[in-house]
């Protein structure tokens, strides 16, 4: 992990509500692995503390992370044009690839909004030989991204696009009307959605592995404010930003 100054390539809508940004890095194209993260501080003099964002995609020396603008710092971001300068500090936290193995045959991902930043990465390097479905759920369908994802089985809280309704009712939905054996669940994207997909998979006997979302104050592991609690086991708190971000859902309270 290293700090660099980085220039921005180009800032793009994906869709009206997100944008994807692109900037170029020998360093960070090389080392990271699908499901880092990056801190970028965001503004000059605020907010003062950085923001992580999943790897969306790597090309070459060109990173790209995706964002929606929420507040101070997406609205920073979304400010910035071609050219200008980055902090970035990274590749941060743990790959899905360690997660990988000959367990099963289909990866099931599943991305609510944003969260669906880190699966292009992963599609692009997921084994060859495995299948992949990928599930989206939004509030809305500007909020869904499809770029670079296979098998994609869309939801909307609003039936603007795909499926009317959760996507864990989508994946219930789907899952009572197809046979699927040697499955894995490989969550992003808010809690409640993903605690929910994790209690379902538990249910029906399936691994399932998050990729956890909190507030983070530093990032690397210092500042100790990012306590998952643990079940089970010697320790009673693992740090999000360091001892994951990715997590067995079997292993932390969610
Ligand atoms: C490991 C990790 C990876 C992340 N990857 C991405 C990514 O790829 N793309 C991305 O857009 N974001 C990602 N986030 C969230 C991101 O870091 C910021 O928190 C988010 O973009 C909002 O930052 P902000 O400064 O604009 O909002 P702030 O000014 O910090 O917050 C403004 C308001 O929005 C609320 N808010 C903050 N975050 C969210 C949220 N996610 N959903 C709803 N309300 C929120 C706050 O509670 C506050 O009320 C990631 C977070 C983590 C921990
Ligand atoms: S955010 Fe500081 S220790 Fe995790």
């Amino acid at each position: 992990m290293k700090q660099e100054i980085v220039q921005i390539h180009s800032l793009e809508f994906l869709t009206n509500e997100i944008l994807e940004l692109t900037f170029i890095s020998d360093y960070l194209s090389s080392v990271a692995k699908p499901g880092q993260f990056i801190n970028i501080l965001v503004g000059e003099r605020y907010p003062l503390l950085r923001r992580p964002f999943s790897i969306f995609n790597v090309e070459g020396n060109k990173i790209s992370i995706v964002f929606n603008v929420i507040g101070t710092g997406t609205k920073a971001l979304a400010r910035k044009r071609n050219g200008d300068t980055l902090d970035v500090l990274g590749p941060c936290g743990n790959s899905f690839l360690s997660f990988i193995d000959d367990s099963f045959d289909t990866a099931v991902f599943v991305g609510g909004g944003i969260g669906v930043a880190p699966f292009p990465f992963l599609t692009k390097h997921f084994p060859t030989e495995k299948k992949i479905v990928t599930y989206l759920g939004g509030r809305h369908k500007e909020l869904i991204i499809t770029k670079g994802l296979k098998n994609i089985k869309i939801s909307t809280d609003d039936g603007s696009e795909g499926f009317n309704g959760t996507v864990l009712d989508l994946i219930k939905k789907d899952f009572q009307e197809n046979n699927y054996r040697n499955i894995r669940f490989f969550l992003c994207g808010p809690t409640r959605m993903m605690k929910a997909v994790a209690d379902f998979a538990n249910e029906i006997g399936i691994e399932c592995f998050a990729s956890l979302e909190c507030d983070m104050a530093c990032g690397i592991g210092l500042c100790q404010g990012c306590n998952i609690e643990v079940l089970g086991g010697d320790k009673k708190y693992k740090l999000v930003c360091k001892d994951g971000t990715i997590f067995d859902t079997k292993t932390v309270r969610l």
